[in-house]
């Protein structure tokens, strides 16, 4: 490294995909010199990777900006700065107008445009590229080096689809990230494979619409995501598939059925609900109802009876009653999730729910997000304490919080400590659970290390 090297420091919020992108756009300035940023107070370009799906979440982008333009007085450095993301994608020039510490607004379909669009930014202009590019973005973007993907971990994401044609009435993403669409196989093949020979152990397969996944297979025809988990699981060394976000409407027969004969497909199914009200689903378009949600899940679990579901839910949707929210209390009930997400209903610009009737007060939003979020946290540590007394594979993805612990994940996805001398991140192993604590199980090697009860208590406290 010389000093003359540009530092990048990428802040990412929201979901994974932009935890995957926030590494892609690293990559496609590594070519060009660039090394990693410590914090952004060291660094010569600060890109910050926004999210939209939430008003909070919008919000932080400016909230941030502020705070650079302070760090930029204070310090009389003038890093270039710029905003990508969905803001960048969904306010595109009206950035520039708002926050003048801009230099440069990039939308996520043109990540491979962002070293030219630097240099112009460097030279003085405030390049804005929304644009949904014609092009491959992925074929363009640079691969990354072994060295920054084993500085990355064990884990991996891998984006195979983009987009989503659904509508759903209270969401952006179509607006954002575009019409859905889906990489070759080939293309996700070589991505995976180069992770695996880093040393990559476990991906996790990213899309909006992921289970819509319909990419071109090398015989030409379209593939299902179920025949590309099939032939990625043929990958030697690689230990472990997931993907996410799925939709109700696209889970495949084959999909399910490869949940009970893909060994490496981790037993986890994210499917998110939203509502348990037919009415609210109907006015949310989400073209399910909450009995087909529950008829489904029923046939996942009738292919893998060990599944952790997953699920997302929003509260307070415009015109949503006590009634249709006791409905959402009572699918969750029956689905019995092992983990989920809760959110209070956003408005977002642009939107079809955004600007209809019926809006629901904060505090009834608020009270009925508790009364959800207090029985997914019952249900959660119900999931957990039911694996006490189980063996279960781990994957050894860090160092744990103590001297001589290592932490890793279960099939479920739960983070797991337990102390196993002699082992290596990277490492499966099996694992006795012993304990559950607030948000992690404690385990022991099976086969060894049984003094270790006493340290795992310990570190439990
Ligand atoms: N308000 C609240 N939650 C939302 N989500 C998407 N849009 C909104 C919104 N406008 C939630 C949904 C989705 C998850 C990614 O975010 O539950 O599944
Ligand atoms: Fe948004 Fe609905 Fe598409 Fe999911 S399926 S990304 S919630 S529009």
């Amino acid at each position: 490294m010389t000093a003359s090297q540009p530092k990048l420091f990428v802040k990412s919020y929201g979901c994974q995909m932009n935890v995957y992108d926030a590494e892609r756009m690293a990559d496609a300035l590594a070519p060009e010199g660039y090394v990693a940023a410590a914090s952004a107070e060291d660094a010569d370009v600060i890109v910050l990777n926004t999210c939209h799906i939430r008003e909070k979440a919008a919000e932080k982008v400016y909230s941030e900006l502020g705070r650079i333009r302070k760090m930029k007085a204070e310090t009389g450095r003038s890093p270039i700065v710029a905003v990508a993301g969905c803001v960048a994608q969904a306010e595109g020039a009206e950035i520039l107008k708002r926050s003048a510490v801009v230099d440069l607004v990039v939308g996520p379909q043109s990540y491979q445009r962002l070293p030219g669009l630097l240099r112009e930014a460097r030279a003085g202009a405030r390049p804005v590229d929304t644009d949904f590019a014609v092009e491959d973005k992925f074929e363009r973007l640079s691969p990354p080096t072994p060295k920054a993907i084993a500085s990355r971990g064990v884990t991996a994401f891998v984006t195979v689809q983009e987009g989503c044609d659904k509508f759903c009435t209270f969401c952006v993403v179509p607006y954002t990230r575009g019409a859905e669409s889906s990489r070759p196989v080939s293309q996700i093949v070589a991505e995976t494979e180069r992770l695996v020979a880093a040393g990559v152990r476990e991906v996790t397969l990213l899309g909006q619409n992921v289970d819509a996944y319909h990419g071109e297979g090398p015989d030409g025809r379209d593939w299902s995501l179920a025949r590309l988990l099939y032939e990625l699981a043929e990958i030697p060394g690689l230990a472990r598939l997931r993907y996410t976000t799925s939709h109700p409407r696209d889970m495949g027969d084959d999909l399910i059925a490869a949940h009970r004969d893909c060994p490496k497909l981790m037993p986890y199914l994210h499917l998110p609900v939203q509502s348990g009200s037919d009415r609210m689903l109907a006015a949310m378009n989400r073209r399910h109802t909450a009995a087909d949600y529950l008829r489904l899940i029923a046939r996942v679990r009738a292919a893998q009876p060990d599944l952790a579901l997953s699920g997302d839910f929003i509260v307070g949707f415009p015109g949503e009653t006590d009634a249709d929210f006791e409905a959402t209390m009572s699918i969750a009930r029956e689905a019995a999730y092992a983990s989920a997400f809760t959110f209070k209903y956003s408005p977002r610009p642009g939107t079809p729910a955004a600007d209809r009737g019926g809006q629901v007060a904060e505090e009834v939003k608020t009270e009925r997000l508790h009364r959800l979020q207090a029985l997914i946290a019952d249900q959660q540590a119900a999931f957990a304490r039911a694996l006490v007394g189980r063996r279960i594979e781990v994957l050894l993805d860090r160092a744990g919080r103590h001297a001589g612990q290592i932490a890793g994940r279960s099939p479920y996805l739960q983070p797991v400590q337990l102390v196993a001398p002699g082992a290596r991140i990277g490492d499966l192993i099996e694992a006795d659970v012993v304990d559950v604590g607030p948000n992690s199980l404690f385990a022991e090697p099976a086969g060894g290390a049984r003094e270790t009860r006493s340290m795992l208590a310990e570190a439990a406290v």
